[in-house]
């Protein structure tokens, strides 16, 4: 007889419909991983007891833990999806939404506050003018290795949903966000918009909101330094109200 995994998906069929369980069990086959569980379900849409239900609807791209589309909470843990083998994970295996966004369906949120908060600090470097301006300023290769590591954020969440400061309801702009204003800051060119970027950093929401629990670093996959990036943010913000006074 072929073996099954069972899994149990926390259901949702509109932003504002009420959330339900539905447990599925799905043919096993070596090497699978959480998405190509919600495949086997979605190829067969049929829950435990072989009653037809809609597809269970989740988001994925890259399939290799760079896009960070496929986060959602798998038995209790925010993850990647595409990154979670089923040899490795207890059954049934719990598959819920993140918590902090809003659910747009069953496993799909929707992401778009920390699109919105980055736009928010200017984490981007200004172009100025498209003409050929030349090589552009030289970065130092040790500050070219701390800023890759900052340009590994995959905006997927993770450390937000684990943050006791971010909440559905507040504006708190979150770590990755202040991770990616830090990565600016260091840039050569991104550095020319700094004390535009720290104003940004300490408006409503901004970096006094973190409360320094650290668990934002513990969550991240990409293992960003995130207390890190905080703790120089507010030494900048502090050089800067010094100077900036200075300056008037
Ligand atoms: S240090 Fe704590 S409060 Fe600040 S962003 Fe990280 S988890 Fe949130
Ligand atoms: S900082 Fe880490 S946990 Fe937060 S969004 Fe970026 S990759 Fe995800
Ligand atoms: S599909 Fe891109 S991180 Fe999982």
């Amino acid at each position: 007889m072929s073996k099954n995994v069972e899994i149990l998906v926390k259901r949702q069929d509109s932003p504002k419909a009420p959330s339900y369980w539905v447990e599925f069990s799905v043919p096993y086959e070596e090497g699978m991983n959480v998405i190509s569980l919600l495949q086997g379900i979605r190829r067969d849409p049929k829950d435990k007891s072989g009653k037809s239900v809609t597809p269970v609807t989740w988001e994925s791209s890259c399939l290799e833990e760079v896009c960070g589309a496929c986060t959602m909470v798998i038995n209790g843990k925010v993850r990647q999806a595409c990154t979670a083998l089923v040899d490795q994970l207890e059954q049934p295996i719990k598959l819920e939404p993140m918590s902090k966004f809003p659910v747009e369906r069953d496993l799909r949120v929707n992401r778009q506050r920390i699109f919105d908060n980055l736009k928010k600090v200017n984490a981007w470097v200004e172009v100025d003018g498209y003409h050929d301006l030349g090589p552009g300023p030289r970065q130092n290769p040790d500050d070219q290795t701390t800023t890759y590591k900052y340009s590994e954020c995959m905006s997927c969440g993770c450390c937000m949903e684990v943050c006791p400061q971010f909440t559905k309801d507040n504006d708190f702009i979150g770590a990755a966000v202040l991770g990616q204003a830090r990565l600016f800051n260091m840039h050569p060119t991104g550095e020319m918009q700094m004390p535009k970027r720290l104003d940004k950093v300490t408006d409503k929401g901004g970096i006094q909101d973190c409360g320094l629990a650290q668990q934002c670093v513990k969550a991240c996959p990409k293992h960003i330094p995130l207390v890190e990036a905080i703790g120089q943010l507010q030494r900048d913000i502090t050089v800067n109200k010094v100077f900036g006074s200075l300056k008037k």
